[in-house]
């Protein structure tokens, strides 16, 4: 039998298992949090959600793949700030977050952690300052390309600290973190949501967070503000996408799973562990994100055309 158009197909959707891209390397933050959640939504929607890491060019390369896919409820993106700063960051970027995409819903919020390899002279973050404006650009700072919030916070870091130093890019904070274990690079900022079992082995020097107040997760860890750096704040959040075009009935039911996910025991419980907040109802919804994207668009713009850090 042939019956049934689109309506029927959507009423049974989903019926095969569902992509999440990825736009970093496997292991690293993003990764951490989409297979948590991908795992959380699959018992709602009956199917598995399952992960495809596409690094490269700081997230954009997945942002246009999942842009370019078929709006059919099968493929979806999960990216965090770097949706919002991508415009700023790239001349020639081959998707517009604002008009290129159907909105599902915001995940969590994650600090940052400024760190240092474990042989890193500084042993805090004031003597660290000294050190970065001493030795500027012979200082190596691993990140994840531009448009990864590694790139954003060590962009703003080196601007509050009026030294530049050398920056050598990763497919995700995954190999940069393994980089800076193994002493070939000296100082990465990146999420909690990888960083905090390093931190807690002492494996990494940890010279502050990057939040306004200290976090739970970290009661000692001063933030960067107390020490010098009054103001500095970076927050990551994490938006999930579709293909624009995708039709009503499909987000509604994946943003049901979202919803759903987001009061797991077994997700909220991995993600308070990890240093990550649940954000509230209000930004769980397609308008929350959709609203919270021009919002950030509209703040990072400014500052990364001052900063004057762009690709071609
Ligand atoms: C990752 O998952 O590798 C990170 O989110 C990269 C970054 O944005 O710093």
């Amino acid at each position: 039998c042939l019956a049934g158009g689109p309506a029927a197909a959507q009423s049974s959707y989903p019926n095969h298992p569902i992509s999440l891209v990825v736009p970093f390397a496997a292991g690293g933050p993003t990764d951490v949090v989409a297979r948590s959640l991908g795992a959380a939504m699959s018992k709602t929607l009956g199917q598995s959600i399952v992960v495809e890491n596409r690094p490269g060019a700081g997230g954009t390369l997945a942002a246009t793949h999942v842009a370019r896919a078929a709006p059919d409820g099968y493929t979806f993106l999960i990216h965090h700030n770097g949706m919002a700063t991508a415009p700023a960051l790239y001349r020639k970027l081959p998707f517009n977050p604002l008009t290129d995409f159907t909105y599902v819903g915001q995940v969590a919020d994650v600090p940052m952690t400024l760190l240092g390899r474990k042989d890193l002279p500084p042993g805090d973050m004031v003597e660290f300052i000294k050190y970065a404006r001493a030795n500027g650009n012979k200082i190596n700072l691993a990140n994840a390309g531009l448009g990864a919030v590694s790139q954003l916070c060590g962009m703003l870091l080196q601007e509050a600290l009026g030294t530049q130093f050398t920056t050598i890019p990763y497919a995700g904070t995954a190999p940069a973190l393994t980089a800076l274990l193994g002493g070939q690079v000296d100082v990465l900022c990146d999420q909690t949501t990888q960083t905090i079992p390093h931190i807690k082995a002492q494996r990494v020097k940890l010279y502050g967070v990057t939040t306004l107040d200290r976090i739970k997760t970290l009661p000692d860890a001063p933030t960067l503000q107390e020490n010098g750096l009054k103001g500095f704040e970076v927050k990551v959040w994490h938006g999930v996408y579709g293909p624009k075009g995708t039709p009503p009935e499909v987000i509604a039911k994946f943003n049901e799973a979202l919803r759903a996910a987001l009061k797991d025991p077994a997700f909220t419980q991995k993600m308070a562990e990890l240093g990550a907040e649940i954000v509230p109802e209000s930004k769980q919804t397609p308008a929350g994100l959709q609203s919270w994207l021009q919002s950030e668009v509209d703040k990072w713009g400014p500052v990364i055309r001052k900063a004057g850090v762009y690709a071609d």
